[in-house]
C-alpha cells in the first residue's frame, strides 16, 4: 500500500487553510501523526477518506487517483474511526456493529465471526448488548474502532483512537492497531506522544497546516540529542528566569531543588549536563525550532 499525497491544500469556506501545501508519503506499516490543537490532522485524515474534498492537490493510493469517478473503489479499502463519533444511540453495540457490517456489503456470517473477534480484541465482549448510551467514552471510542475495523481495511485511519482510554485499554488498543498494520497501512493520529513512541516508527509533524516534518521517529530523536539538558535550581526565581529563556520539557521536584529539562541548541547559561532525548522532546523542539 503506497498513499502519495501532493501538494495538497485546503481552505474552509471562513478562508482557514488548515492544510497548507502538504506533501507525503505513507508506505505500509503504521505511521503516527502529531501537531497542537488546530494543526490541521483532522482535515488531513477527512480528506484521505474522501468525506472532504480539498481545495488544490492531489492524493493516489496505489496510483488510484483520489477522484469522485473513483470514491466508491477507494472507500471499499478504507476504515475510519472519526475524532467525534456520534454512534446510533439507541442500538446495542452489537446490533450496531451489525448494522455497520451490513451497510458496508460485509456478508453476516463473517461480519458476525469479525465483531466477536474485534469485541473479544477491544475488550468489549460482556458490553455488547449494552445500548450505545450507556456506554462510557472509552467504551464508545472502542465500539468506534471495532466499526472502523470491520471491513479489514488495507487503508486504516484513526483520530485519536487512544484519547478517554484507561492505561491498560490504551496498551491493549495500541498493541491491536501494530498487529493489524501488518501488511497494511494505519494512519494514527495523536497527542499522546507515548503511544507513538510505542507503536510506530515513522511519524509527520503538522503545525499550522504545514508538515513540518516526516520520517522514522529515530532520525527526529537523533536530531534533537546535544539540545536536551537537565539542571536542578535552588529556588522558585531561578526556574522562572531559565522557563523566560528556554523550552522546559519537563521539571521535578527533587532532593536539593527543582529539576528542569530544558531544550536548547546552545549549552545553557546554568550549570547543566546533557539527558537522554526522548520523542517528547524531539517533538516538541521540532515545533519550537522548525529546522528539522
Ligand atoms: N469545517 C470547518 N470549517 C472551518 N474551519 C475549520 C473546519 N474544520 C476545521 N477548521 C479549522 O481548521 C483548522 C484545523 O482543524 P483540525 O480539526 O484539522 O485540527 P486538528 O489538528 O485535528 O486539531 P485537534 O488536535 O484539536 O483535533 C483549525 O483552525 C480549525 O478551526
Ligand atoms: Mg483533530
Amino acid at each position: 500500500m503506497m498513499i502519495n499525497i501532493n501538494d495538497l491544500t485546503v481552505t474552509f469556506k471562513n478562508k482557514v487553510t488548515a492544510v497548507d501545501h502538504v506533501n507525503l508519503s505513507i508506505g505500509s506499516g503504521i505511521y503516527g501523526l502529531l501537531g497542537e490543537n488546530g494543526a490541521g490532522k483532522t482535515t488531513l485524515m477527512r480528506v484521505l477518506v474522501t468525506v472532504l474534498k480539498p481545495t488544490s492537490g492531489s492524493i493516489t493510493m496505489n496510483g488510484v487517483l483520489y477522484g469522485e469517478q473513483n470514491y466508491r473503489r477507494l472507500q471499499k479499502k478504507i476504515g475510519y474511526l472519526p475524532q467525534e463519533l456520534n454512534l446510533y444511540p439507541n442500538l446495542t453495540v452489537r446490533e450496531c456493529l451489525e448494522y455497520m457490517g451490513e451497510l458496508s456489503g460485509i456478508e453476516k456470517r463473517e461480519c458476525r465471526k469479525r465483531i466477536d473477534f474485534y469485541l473479544e480484541k477491544t475488550s468489549l465482549a460482556e458490553h455488547q448488548h449494552k445500548k450505545n448510551r450507556q456506554l462510557s467514552g472509552g467504551m464508545k471510542r472502542r465500539v468506534g474502532l471495532v466499526q472502523a475495523l470491520l471491513n479489514e481495511p488495507k487503508f486504516l485511519i484513526v483520530d485519536e483512537p487512544t484519547t478517554g482510554l484507561d492505561p491498560e485499554e490504551r496498551i491493549r488498543i495500541r498493541n491491536l492497531l501494530v498487529d493489524f498494520s501488518r501488511d497494511r497501512t494505519v494512519l494514527f493520529s495523536t497527542h499522546v506522544v507515548e503511544d507513538l513512541a510505542a507503536t510506530c516508527n515513522q511519524i509527520a509533524i503538522m503545525k499550522k497546516g504545514a508538515m513540518i516534518y516526516s520520517g522514522a521517529v529515530r532520525d527526529l530523536v537523533s536530531e534533537v540529542r546535544g539540545h536536551v539538558w537537565i539542571c536542578t535550581v535552588k529556588n522558585e526565581a531561578q526556574a522562572r528566569e531559565l522557563e523566560t529563556k528556554y523550552h522546559v520539557s519537563a521539571k521535578q521536584y527533587v532532593d536539593g531543588g527543582l529539576q528542569m529539562k530544558l531544550l536548547s541548541e546552545e549549552k545553557p547559561e546554568v550549570e547543566c549536563a546533557l539527558a537522554e532525548a526522548t520523542l517528547e522532546d524531539a517533538y516538541i523542539y521540532c515545533g519550537q525550532f522548525q529546522s528539522l
